[in-house]
């Protein structure tokens, strides 16, 4: 035999070798295995690649092209095998596995709305209804938007009724009320007729107790035109208070003081839980308390822009939270903002 026949036989050895071990193996370790075996990096085709330079010189191309050859033989090989194994794994997978696609699924745990945004949906859908168009305010504020254009000067002693939090930002505070908010309504809006409201999230520095929290929601209503007077102030929020009520809730308008009104009043509702006789959820008076109102005053018209010469307007600014207390029978505000999902599911 020449040196040239003895080499090919050589490789023709080692891919018959390895073709038949390759047959027989039956899973995927088994390859990974013969893989490492017969085309790793020890393996015998690449040992024929690193012996080439024992060789004759006139031999190396043919023989390094007949090595390829085998190398490329068996990694088809490889990719076919692997392929049937692969087949075969999910053919026994789906005849023995049992699938019951008629179990039912997991259940989708689903959320709900906030009680108070419930019901704070249904006051702003009743004003809108009314023709009011809904602001937006900020809730960080300004000492003047929260005091000062609300007819509140610096050291006035009426500030104290809306003690709040104050930043290390000089004049910046969060607001105690929805009220400033007239006065950027006013001032984006002057000299055009007004019928907005501003529904938000407001603060106070206050004790926590069952009736009140440092948070809260309130609505501010305001009405401006020419002609405005304390009978639309009345129509419109008994209007407002049968829709949300019921048609045959009965309210009444007690006499109030707020500095940015005059005159101002409060109004209360019929109470819904004793029909009016005395309970102790309206602290035996038969009434509850829903709003401050009153007609702006004019120092805040002009504050807002407008004349208080040609101009009038009423507002008024509600509760959310303590309706919200009410209509569901709460015992204790600070449910509300403790996120406990026991409380929250019943709504
Ligand atoms: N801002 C008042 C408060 O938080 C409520 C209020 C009273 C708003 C009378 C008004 C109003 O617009 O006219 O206590």
């Amino acid at each position: 035999m020449t040196e040239k026949e003895q080499a090919l036989a050589e490789l023709e050895k080692i891919r018959s070798e390895a073709l038949a071990v390759l047959a027989d193996v039956a899973d995927e370790e088994g390859l990974e295995a013969w893989r490492v075996a017969h085309l790793g990096r020890n393996s015998p085709v690449m040992g024929v690649f690193s012996g080439m330079g024992k060789l004759d010189k006139e031999l190396r191309p043919l023989m390094g092209k007949a090595a390829n050859e085998v190398r490329q033989t068996l990694e088809e090989a490889l990719a076919e095998k692997r392929e049937l194994l692969e087949t075969a794994a999910l053919q026994n997978m789906l005849t023995t596995e049992k699938l019951d696609v008629t179990l039912p699924g997991r259940p989708v745990d689903r959320g709900r709305l906030h009680p108070l945004t419930k019901v704070l949906r249904r006051v702003t859908r009743i004003f809108g209804d009314m023709g009011f168009q809904v602001y937006r305010s900020p809730e960080v504020e300004t000492d003047d938007y929260n005091f000062t254009y609300l007819n509140m000067p610096p050291y006035h002693p009426a500030r104290d009724m809306w003690d709040t939090f104050y930043t290390k930002r000089d004049g910046v505070l969060l607001r105690t009320h929805t009220s400033p908010g007239q006065i950027r309504v006013m001032r984006e809006r002057a000299p055009e007729p007004i019928r907005a409201i501003l529904p938000g999230a407001t603060m106070r520095y206050e004790q926590l107790s069952a009736r009140s929290e440092i948070e809260f929601v309130q609505v501010e209503v305001l009405v401006i035109g020419k002609g405005v007077t304390f009978a639309e102030l009345k129509g419109t929020l008994d209007d407002f208070a049968r829709r949300l009520f019921g048609e045959d809730a009965r309210t009444r308008l007690r006499p109030s003081h707020f500095p940015f009104t005059e005159p101002s009043a409060e109004m209360d509702v019929g109470c819904f839980v004793c029909g009016g006789e005395g309970c102790p959820v309206c602290k035996e008076t038969g009434w509850l308390e829903i709003l401050g109102c009153g007609m702006v005053h004019p120092v805040v018209l002009q504050y807002g822009g407008y004349d208080p010469e040609v101009y009038s307007g009423f507002a008024a600014g509600m509760g959310i939270d303590r309706s919200t207390l009410m209509r569901y029978r709460i015992d204790d505000i600070r449910h509300f903002r403790n996120n406990d999902i026991r409380f929250l599911r019943q709504f």
